[in-house]
Parts: C-alpha cells; sequence; structure tokens
C-alpha cells in the first residue's frame, strides 16, 4: 500500500474492495473516495444492489459477491448484515483477497473474519457509532462519530487511519468487551427509541391529541441536548423519581397499574436505576438525598430487593 497523505486527501492511493454494498457500505466507501481512496471491486447479492453499487462508486469491477476478488486492493471492507456475516466470510476466504480486511458490525470482533485470517489475511473491525437509516453518502456524515476497532496490528492501524480521514474519531474495544459495547449502544439508540415509543402508547391508551406524541419527541430532544452538554450524563436527570418524591411517584405507578399495568415493572426499574446512578454519583443536597434512598428502598421492596448501592 502506498498512501500518498495530503490534509485534504489523507486516503490518496488507497484501493478499496467492498462486499456488501448496502447503507454502511456505500456510505463508507463513498467517504473513503472522498478522503481520496478508489473504490475498485464490489461484490454484493442482487442485481438491483450491484446497479446501485455501480452507479454510486463508480467501481472497475461490480459482481455477485461469491465471485468477488480483490487481491489488487490495499483494502477488503465486508459490510453484510450480521446474520450472514460468518457465511460470508467463508465464501470470501474461498478467493484471492487484500491484505487486510475489516467488517464493520458492532456486536462482533476480529474473529468473525476468522476464515480469511486463516488465509494468512490481516483481519479486523471498524463499527461506526452511529445510524444509517439509509446510504449517508456525503463525506460530512462521517465527520464525529466514534468507530469502534479491534483486529491485528496491521488491520487496526488501518481502521485507524480510514476513521481519523472520515472526520472521526478511532477508539479500541477489545474482543472481551464487544458484547455489552453493543448492548450499550442498542440501549443509546433503540432502547431511547422504544422508551418514546411507550411515551406514545401511553398517549393513545389516554386517548390524548396525539400532538402531544410530538410534545414528547420535543422534550426527548431537549433532554438528550442537556445529557450531551453535562459533564456525565447522570447529572442531567430531572424529574419527581430524580427529586426524590415520592407520593407523587407512587401515585404515577398506581395510575399506570389501572391503565397499562404491563407497563409498571418497566416504571419501578427505570425508576430504581435512575436512583441507582444518582445515589453512587456526586452529593447532591442533603435532604434531597435522603429523599432518594428512602424512595430506593421502598420501591425496592415493592419487588422484593432492598439492596443498596
Ligand atoms: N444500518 C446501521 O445503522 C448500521 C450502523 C452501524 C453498523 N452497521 C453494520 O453494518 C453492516 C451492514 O449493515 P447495513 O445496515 O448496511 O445492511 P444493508 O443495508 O442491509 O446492507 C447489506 C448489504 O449486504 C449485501 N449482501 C451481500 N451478500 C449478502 C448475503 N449473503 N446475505 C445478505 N446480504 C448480503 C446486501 O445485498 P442486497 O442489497 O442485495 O440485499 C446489502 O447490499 C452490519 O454488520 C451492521 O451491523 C449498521
Amino acid at each position: 500500500m502506498n498512501l500518498t497523505r495530503t490534509a485534504s486527501r489523507p486516503l490518496r492511493g488507497l484501493r478499496l474492495a467492498l462486499a456488501g454494498a448496502g447503507r454502511v457500505g456505500l456510505s463508507l466507501v463513498a467517504w473513503a473516495q472522498a478522503a481520496g481512496g478508489r473504490a475498485v471491486a464490489v461484490g454484493t447479492r442482487s442485481e438491483a444492489s450491484r446497479q446501485r453499487a455501480a452507479q454510486v462508486l463508480g467501481a472497475e469491477r461490480v459482481t455477485p459477491l461469491e465471485e468477488l476478488t480483490s487481491a489488487d486492493t490495499d483494502l477488503l471492507l465486508v459490510a453484510v448484515g450480521d446474520p450472514v456475516l460468518d457465511a460470508v466470510a467463508v465464501t470470501l476466504a474461498l478467493r484471492a483477497q487484500a491484505p487486510i480486511v475489516l467488517h464493520v458490525a458492532g456486536s462482533r470482533d476480529a474473529s468473525a473474519l476468522a476464515p480469511l485470517a486463516a488465509g494468512g489475511v490481516h483481519t479486523g473491525s471498524l463499527h461506526p457509532l452511529r445510524a444509517f437509516p439509509r446510504p449517508l453518502l456525503d463525506p460530512t456524515a462521517g465527520q464525529g462519530i466514534v468507530f469502534a476497532t479491534d483486529g491485528d496490528a496491521p488491520a487496526v492501524d488501518l481502521a485507524w487511519q480510514l476513521a481519523t480521514a472520515f472526520g472521526g474519531t478511532p477508539v479500541a474495544v477489545p474482543a472481551a468487551q464487544r458484547r455489552l459495547y453493543h448492548f450499550a449502544a442498542t440501549l443509546a439508540a433503540g432502547g431511547v427509541v422504544t422508551l418514546l415509543a411507550t411515551a406514545a402508547e401511553l398517549v393513545r391508551a389516554l386517548e390524548l391529541d396525539p400532538a402531544v406524541e410530538r410534545g414528547y419527541l420535543e422534550l426527548a430532544r431537549g433532554a438528550v441536548e442537556a445529557a450531551a452538554a453535562a459533564p456525565e450524563p447522570t447529572a442531567a436527570i430531572t424529574g419527581p423519581v430524580a427529586r426524590g418524591d415520592r407520593d407523587l411517584v407512587f401515585r404515577q405507578l398506581e395510575a399506570l397499574a389501572q391503565t397499562l399495568p404491563a407497563l409498571t415493572p418497566l416504571a419501578r426499574e427505570l425508576a430504581l436505576q435512575t436512583l441507582r446512578l444518582l445515589l453512587a454519583s456526586g452529593p447532591p443536597s442533603a435532604p434531597q438525598r435522603e429523599a432518594q434512598r428512602a424512595l430506593f428502598v421502598e420501591l425496592a421492596a415493592t419487588r422484593g430487593n432492598h439492596e443498596l448501592p
């Protein structure tokens, strides 16, 4: 690999191949091209995705995935869906591939590419910590993203070069931490959306004006912004549980039990987690701390668990 780096084209000279031309694959290769890289070969499943890859990336070779060879490139990026990653690694290993192969799955470490590593290829991962609801081809979309990496030294080195060239922040997430790193990512994204959808479910159960749903979305936007601006998210927690307002919390739980009883375990566990975080963090005013501790004990007793942080 002979990269001639300049500040504006840090990946100049990098020859890329892509396996799986979907939302993430198209985006990352488009960003790499904007940074001076060149898409040489793409292997993907359907005719429609081959046509789109040819149009969007202008790659020299676009083939069915099982015909992809990339020995004439510096990097093969594997961006197929998680359920087929193992099978695709086996398929790719049947042909000569680039000296470095990176996958983009958050839930898997470099060992997902073991069949390729067995053939002497350097393997690793480069997981962009952001949602791609569609291909995000504008390279500015890469700016500010945290990229989780792991793998052997040459693979990690190239993964960090890519993340940096995209304007992102590369971080090491070793194999042992991978599973819960990905779980936390689903809490931060899907978990937040599930809570919003639950608030919307209550709007419908109470037959409120649907505009209230939009109001909750705006409320959430403000709360996420406050959490991002705070020194750490716990400092931005507000509401009756955080205030230790015992009477209001229990009145709300009673009302919930009458309207949507299936939600009461979730509401109680969320309140307990809020209190656990607050009690473990910096010292709030003494009266509030006592109210929080008392509320924790009372709520925990309703599920037979008296454990205090
Ligand atoms: N989407 C996100 O928000 C996001 C964020 C970070 C990381 N990721 C990771 O990125 C990877 C790709 O996700 P994506 O969202 O880009 O998926 P996607 O849009 O569904 O794209 C997957 C691509 O792989 C192709 N493919 C090739 N061989 C395949 C096979 N045997 N079976 C199924 N598909 C095959 C698909 O072809 P067809 O077009 O013909 O179906 C499709 O183009 C996953 O590991 C995912 O975890 C996703």
